[in-house]
């Protein structure tokens, strides 16, 4: 039921749940927290929050995706979440403060972001990071190496906290970086 395959609903950019429940332990996640994935997709992310007992909040362009992750969430014995179809880089929870985001951004060719490139939309999003998220709230986002997610974060000047690469097969590494504010 957790494994993307075993979901209500799949899609191939799903998220397997071991990297989503690490990525959620290293942003602090926990019951109660209100946590976003702004790059939701069909939910692999989501559930994981939601099984951690937060309040799940995704916001995907996709609609098809944003009905998919609510199939799934909706299969769970008890989840909490909203979701919005919307684009994460003028995301409509601006004036939230959430205690963690979670996020894997599109990368490849699984994901379409609708023309634009995929590296403008990650940095505008993470400029915008400083105001949605309470101080001391985590970011952990999974990043592609050709997308260098890590160097933004320092150009930002963010602090982080830990970072490490999970290789996925030969030709796919992801790098994961976990920030606090
Ligand atoms: C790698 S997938 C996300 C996987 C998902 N986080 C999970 O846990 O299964 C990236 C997602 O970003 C979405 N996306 C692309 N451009 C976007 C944008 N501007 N705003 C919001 N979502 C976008 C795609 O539709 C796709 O679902």
């Amino acid at each position: 039921m957790r494994d993307p395959g075993r979901k209500a609903f799949f899609h191939p950019s799903m998220m397997n749940s071991q990297l989503a429940r690490a990525m959620c332990n290293l942003a602090g996640v926990r019951p109660g927290s209100i946590v976003l994935d702004p790059f939701c997709g069909g939910g692999g992310i989501l559930c994981e929050i939601a099984a951690l007992g937060a309040r799940a909040i995704g916001i995907d362009l996709n609609w098809r995706l944003i009905n998919g992750a609510r199939t799934n969430l909706s299969a769970m014995f008890h989840s909490d979440f909203s979701l919005i179809q919307a684009d994460a880089s003028s995301s409509p929870v601006g004036k939230q403060r959430l205690d963690c985001i979670v996020t894997d951004p599109p990368y490849g060719r699984i994901s379409s972001t609708r023309g634009a490139k995929a590296v403008d939309l990650v940095r505008t999003f993470l400029e915008r990071v400083p105001d949605m998220i309470r101080i001391g709230g985590r970011l952990c986002i999974c990043g592609s190496s050709d997308m260098n997610v890590g160097e933004m974060i320092l150009e930002l000047g963010f602090a982080v906290t830990n970072r490490l690469e999970v290789r996925v097969h030969s030709g796919l590494t992801r790098e994961v970086s976990a920030v606090q504010f």
